[in-house]
């Protein structure tokens, strides 16, 4: 198995290959979980950053979990506490963190490319854990493996991703991946919310959430962003949750077998309801448990060109 790249910036990147290779080395990792001491030393020596500028649960814990697991040094950059506050650059950021001798940055930024900017800079591997709209690459993972888990199988699989398709980066590293895969990708949301060249992905769009879920086999049920009703992209959250809110009575409608994911963070009682959630469909903790799977995998795979760190 082998992997040569030094960083991760997006599935668009990666081929059907490259994504197979990464779901491989996931296993292993997994089973690392049922044993009383969950650690490899695979990683040793090794300093990983994380450095979000943006919110996180999920995934900067998950990733300071998946690289301790690895025995690697972790550094939580606290970026409203460091010097970008006094107006310190990215670029700067990037290269005082390099200069280190950090060897993973874990980047989360509201700008599309910013870690793209870094891994152009830095010898060090860069991590997208998320930037603006474009990609969020490790959710994008964790949900293929989640859906490969739980059915055997990605290829020729029915996936639809509901709700706020034009801001959601999870979507579009979804969309990258399961067509790779080779699975039916369907997108289902109000018009404002869907961008317009979206077939052009491969993607079969709906409006009518009702007909979407008849066929599905996947349900990725994706965050209402809000401050997005501000920019009246969509008329109230009332209308929102009567058309597309995925409710218990909605999923009965779906395959019996319907597998409901969410990345989280939920808003209860808007794009889901409770009952929803907390069906037996619903793999939202076991998509938790395996992004730091994931994680594990795609730090172990990717390779820092720090060869002067070697010696
Ligand atoms: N799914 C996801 O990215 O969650 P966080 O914002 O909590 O990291």
């Amino acid at each position: 198995m082998s992997f040569i790249y030094k960083d991760l910036l997006g599935l668009q990147y990666l081929d059907k290959k490259d994504l197979e290779t990464i779901l491989d080395s996931v296993k292993p990792f997994k089973t690392l979980f049922t044993r009383s001491v969950k650690k490899a030393p695979t990683l040793v020596g090794k300093t990983v950053v994380t450095l979000f500028y943006e919110p996180s649960t999920r995934t900067r814990t998950s990733f300071e979990i998946a690289a301790k697991r690895l025995s690697a040094d972790v550094v939580n950059l606290s970026v409203n506490a460091s010097s970008v506050v006094k107006g310190e650059s990215l670029i700067d950021t990037g290269k005082t963190l390099a200069a280190m001798n950090a060897d993973y940055i874990i980047i989360r930024h509201s700008m599309t490319g910013a870690p793209e900017i870094l891994a152009r800079a830095l010898d060090v591997s860069i991590i997208n854990a998320g930037d603006g709209f474009h990609e969020h690459p490790t959710q994008g993972l964790l949900d293929l493996y989640t859906i490969h888990e739980k059915k055997g199988r990605v290829e020729g699989l029915n996936v639809l991703l509901v709700g706020d398709i034009l801001h959601s980066r999870v979507a579009k590293s979804n969309i990258w991946a399961l067509t790779k895969m080779g699975a039916n990708v369907a997108v289902a949301g109000p018009p404002t919310l869907i961008p317009s060249n979206i077939q052009k992905l491969g993607v079969k769009v709906f409006y009518n959430l009702d007909e979407a879920i008849k066929t599905a086999d996947v349900i990725n049920i994706l965050r209402i962003q809000l401050e997005r009703q501000q920019e009246n992209l969509f008329p109230s959250v009332h209308e929102y949750v009567e058309l597309y809110q995925l409710t218990k009575t909605r999923l009965a409608k779906a395959k019996s077998d319907v597998l409901l994911m969410h990345p989280g963070p939920m808003n209860r009682g808007i794009e889901i309801s409770s009952d929803a959630a907390d069906s037996s469909n619903a793999a939202i903790n076991e998509q938790v448990t395996n992004g730091i799977a994931v994680r594990m995998a795609v730090l172990f795979l990717l390779k820092p060109n720090r060869s002067k760190n070697e010696n």
